[in-house]
């Protein structure tokens, strides 16, 4: 007989084996289909929309139409437990025979979103308190305390329970959990939720004057005397402003406490379910929810998955007339991209199938759009895509949200017959024996973008110039980078910096530096790597606080320049910036350098008291690294882009020069170009290249597919 440690230390390395190779994300696509495909695509539906009578007639539909997986239960909790503690399976265990019976593979959902009448009636404490102080009522969703405890208590037995029920259930690919996590009012003010905040303030800074130290709490005499006399920093109630660093501690405390709730659900399945069995949740887009972090779970999820709607709220308008109806391409690739650098792989959860309901204006996307999203969600190299949903609701909130069957729930909206068109072309194209070798050209443009999540809060916190705007910053790099065809990794501090993998990086404003992030860089640069660096970066210290030393002087010798002052205009009264000979307008920010001898200047300002002064520079390693700061915001973004064109050329990389919202990405030995502007344009086709769909000119909405 084994001894008993023996034989448990077996039985946890087995575990342990199985997890790390069954559980790989790479294998999860697969378990959402049992044909072969490229990219599985799946449909959201929720049974308890829809009499009994319909479910198997739905489900045999969505099958036929070339669906290889649906989504159950999201929002279902008051269906699984109608009544505290007495659960009802039978409806679920039924849909899930039929999914089953026709060939489908199954997302289950965890319904924590949507507690039951009967809880927020028992237990109204855990109801979320906006800013102004109201509390949110039943009736909605996300209208609940992610920490409380008591909620938390709840969702351990729902999740529990249904992970008993289906952990083990082969026909179950993964579990979502949630869906779309954030503070639903963006914060909860509630007191319950400051208590919390001040227990996690003792946790962090143990003694109230380390607080105070770090909160520069003797500005305007702030200082506390214990951390019960803190509150929740609430702008509606300190008209004449808060203090930053609370702001910036609570944002913490919101996006940590988030990510432990989904850490517990996390835990929860992991005991109960098979390792094959997937968990993720879906990210709503980041750009609007401060609250969410998505690297926090990086260790507990199997991958982020994301969702997107992309005529929802005209996201950026790029100036195009058909933009409302074709969103923003820039949008849906920087969540992809954000979402795979998690766990290195992804899927869109949920994509929009035609109109939506609850965008500003809600237009019809133009003919052939939803196929192109398809299409862009492949080549961006989404693992799977799932649209939300098969049938247009009759009832609820969103009953003019579009589905894939029309309102008669047997007819094929316009968006379905292009979800069946894309899927079809999508399974007509030959799967590669082996994986493709990533063509030179990608590799040589690969590019890093650092992310710090709290470093843009602390930049939105901290504006200092009314047009600040730091994701407008953001997508001025990523649409650049994008016009040059380059994958783009968003990396964070954590990761390593490794220029054989990534020859490029980007690191935008990122004030908020300690000197081992600093010395990061340095060897990245050492190691042949070519740091693009921009102004406002390590202004300060970890703290948030300035550095007690010049201007950003801890990255003077890594960019080989002294940053002298910085200065802002009227928009009305813009400054210039001569680069290549010719001038471009900046107004929001512009810093006046100082290099060091060696140091190359590659653009200088053109007017202003300090005309003729460099405002960008480019200096180079011994091993062929190198640094470019670029010093100054312009105002439509174009300097920028010709900037990163010059470098990217000069230290040799292949780039295209595609019009900015036109995508061309590669994936799995194909190359897939789409078109978001009101204009034809032209495919950037290789020689030789076979056209498997679409033509060398591709109009708008357009796609064009081809392999080398
Ligand atoms: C998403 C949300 C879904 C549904 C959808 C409608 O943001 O996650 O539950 O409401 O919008 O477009």
């Amino acid at each position: 007989m084994l001894k008993k440690p023996f034989f448990i230390g077996w039985l946890l390395i087995g575990f342990l084996v199985s997890h790390t190779i069954l559980a790989q994300p790479n294998n999860f696509a697969q378990r959402l289909s049992t044909k072969e495909t490229l990219m599985p695509i799946g449909a959201y539906y929720y049974p308890e929309h829809w009499p009994r009578e319909q479910w198997s007639r739905d489900i045999k539909r969505m099958a036929n139409l070339g669906f290889t997986f649906t989504h159950f239960a999201e929002f279902a909790w008051a269906q699984l437990e109608p009544e505290e503690g007495k659960f009802d399976f039978e409806w679920l265990d039924y849909c899930l025979d039929e999914a089953a019976k026709n060939g489908l593979k199954v997302i289950m959902c965890t319904p924590s979103p949507t507690p039951p009448a009967w809880l927020t009636e028992k237990h109204p404490e855990i109801l979320t308190v906006n800013a102004e102080g109201i509390t949110q009522q039943h009736g909605s969703r996300l209208h609940v305390s992610y920490n409380h405890k008591t909620y938390l208590y709840y969702v351990e037995r729902i999740v529990e329970a249904m992970a008993e029920r289906y952990g083990k259930d082969e026909r179950i690919a993964g579990w979502q959990l949630d869906n779309e996590p954030h503070y639903g009012v963006l914060y909860d003010y509630s007191e319950g939720h400051e208590k919390e905040f001040q227990k996690w303030l003792k946790n962090k800074y143990q003694v109230i004057d380390s607080l105070n130290a770090a909160w520069g709490a003797a500005f305007w005499s702030q200082t506390y005397n214990h951390f019960e006399q803190i509150h929740i920093p609430n702008t509606n109630k300190a008209p004449q402003g808060i203090n930053p660093h609370a702001l910036l501690d609570f944002q913490r405390f919101n996006a940590v406490e988030l990510a432990s709730a989904l850490r517990f659900q996390t835990k929860i399945l992991r005991e109960k379910v098979n390792p094959e069995q997937w968990i993720t949740t879906n990210y709503a887009y980041f750009k609007f929810l401060p609250s969410v972090d998505p690297f926090l779970l990086e260790d507990d999820l199997d991958f982020a998955s994301h969702t997107m709607y992309l005529t929802s709220k005209f996201l950026s308008d790029h100036g195009s007339k058909l933009a409302h109806r074709l969103g923003s391409g820039m949008e849906l690739a920087f969540s992809q991209e954000m979402a795979e650098s998690v766990n290195g792989t992804t899927g869109i959860m949920e994509l929009q199938p035609g109109q939506i309901n609850w965008g500003v204006i809600n237009p019809k996307p133009l003919p052939g759009a939803v196929r192109m999203w398809v299409w862009h969600a492949f080549a961006l190299g989404d693992d799977f895509t799932c649209t939300y949903r098969f049938r247009q609701p009759l009832f609820g909130s969103e009953q003019t949200h579009k589905g894939i069957m029309d309102t008669d729930g047997v007819s094929i909206a316009r968006g379905g017959k292009e979800y069946i068109q894309v899927i079809e072309e999508i399974n007509q194209l030959e799967i590669p024996k082996k994986t493709p070798e990533i063509p030179q050209e990608i590799k040589s443009r690969n590019t890093a973008f650092f992310w710090n999540q709290y470093n843009l809060l602390d930049l939105e916190n901290h504006k200092h110039h009314a047009d600040w705007d730091t994701w407008q910053l953001y997508y001025t790099y990523y649409q650049a980078l994008k016009s040059m065809g380059c994958p783009v990794t968003f990396v964070t501090e954590a990761d390593a910096f490794n220029p054989n993998e990534h020859p490029f990086m980007v690191v935008m404003a990122q004030q908020i530096t300690s000197k081992d992030l600093i010395g990061k860089w340095e060897k990245y640069v050492a190691d042949g790597g070519h740091l693009i660096i921009t102004s406002r970066t390590a202004q300060k210290n970890p703290k948030g606080h300035l550095w007690e030393a010049k201007q950003q002087e801890p990255i003077w010798d890594l960019i080989g320049a002294k940053i002298d002052f910085f200065d802002h205009l009227p928009a009305n009264y813009p400054g210039n910036i001569t680069f290549n000979e010719k001038e471009y307008p900046w107004h929001i920010w512009g810093d006046v350098l100082k290099p060091k001898e060696g140091t190359q200047v590659l653009a200088r300002h053109a007017d202003q008291y300090y005309v003729g002064s460099p405002a960008i520079t480019h200096t180079t390693t011994a091993n062929g690294g190198s640094v470019t700061y670029i010093g100054v915001v312009s105002d439509n973004g174009m300097l920028e882009k010709e900037v990163l064109r010059k470098v990217f050329t000069d230290k040799g990389a292949q780039i295209l020069d595609m019009p900015y919202y036109t995508f061309t990405e590669w994936r799995d030995g194909y190359w897939v170009t789409v078109n978001y502007t009101s204009e034809n344009i032209t495919a950037p086709i290789h020689k030789g290249g076979k056209i498997i769909y679409g033509k060398n000119t591709v109009p708008p909405g357009g796609v064009t597919v081809w392999s080398n």
